[in-house]
């Protein structure tokens, strides 16, 4: 049997039997929204964080089970100063704000991504998000890519791999995909099933890549701080009208 989500007339319905259990979102067009405005790029980031909190709660309330958002690149680094500590600033303004709510909301966060390169308080911060929401009995996770690039993960993973081979613990022959997934920062969470690219840009910019092998994708030429439930809405109709084969028939 359907659920069908109540929309207004002409539009397409969405399926809440038949949503993903998992979307990643790349959050991207921050600065094009402030210079479209003639504003400093980081009040697009401030503006941008702000979406974000009302997408997040989106999707708890619709009942997708995981959300993870691309916060900040190992790529991003390499943006001036400036940006880089306003960005830092707005993450740790917003984890205070979740650790306050994670409770009373019934979610929790997780991090993926080198976060032992943050400054500390930022790091310590994260920590304790974590240990916080733990404690949480959450139907709702939020994975925050902070400081993440897929191939940086992969390339972590594979040392901790190849540790565990030197010192005895596993076997280089025993080793299969789902044995390598444990290695990674997402061990434990479901691939996305959903990742979607606001800004109009075609490009992953090492978001997910081992895990989104099967993803489907949806791009999109809003700016992320425009972005809205409606948008989400018309991802998720689009999703749902296609037929995923997994290399099948
Ligand atoms: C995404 O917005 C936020 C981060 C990468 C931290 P951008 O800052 O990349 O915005 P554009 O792409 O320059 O518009
Ligand atoms: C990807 O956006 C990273 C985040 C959204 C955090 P970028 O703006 O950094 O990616 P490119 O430079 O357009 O590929
Ligand atoms: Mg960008």
């Amino acid at each position: 049997m359907a659920f069908f989500k109540k929309k207004q007339a002409g539009e397409a319905e969405i399926d809440l039997s038949r949503l993903p259990k998992h979307i990643g979102i790349i959050m991207d067009g921050n600065g094009r929204w402030a210079k479209k405005r003639g504003l400093p790029r980081t009040a697009g980031h401030a503006a941008g964080a702000e979406t974000f909190r009302s997408v997040a709660y989106y999707c708890r309330d619709l009942g997708i089970p995981y959300l993870t958002v691309y916060a900040f690149s190992t790529e991003n680094w390499k943006r001036p100063e400036e940006e880089v500590s306003a960005i830092m600033d707005l993450l740790r303004k917003y984890l205070l704000e979740a650790l306050e709510k994670m409770q009373k909301d019934g979610f929790r966060i997780r991090f993926l991504g080198d976060i032992t390169a943050l400054p500390e308080e930022l790091r310590d911060l994260c920590l304790e998000t974590v240990e916080v929401g733990n404690q949480v009995d959450a139907k709702y996770q939020i994975n925050v890519c902070l400081n993440y690039g897929g191939r940086d993960e992969i390339i972590r993973a594979a040392k901790a791999w190849a540790k565990d081979v030197a010192e005895g613990r596993v076997l280089a022959e025993d080793l299969t995909e789902e044995a390598f997934s444990r290695y990674l920062d997402s061990r434990g969470i479901p691939d996305p099933d959903l990742i979607i690219r606001p800004s109009g840009e075609l490009r992953l910019s090492n978001f997910l890549p081992w895990q989104g092998a099967y993803s489907e994708f949806y791009f999109t030429d809003e700016l992320w701080p425009d972005f809205d439930a409606k948008v989400l809405d018309k991802a998720l109709v689009s999703y749902q009208s296609r037929q995923r084969r997994f290399g099948g028939v």
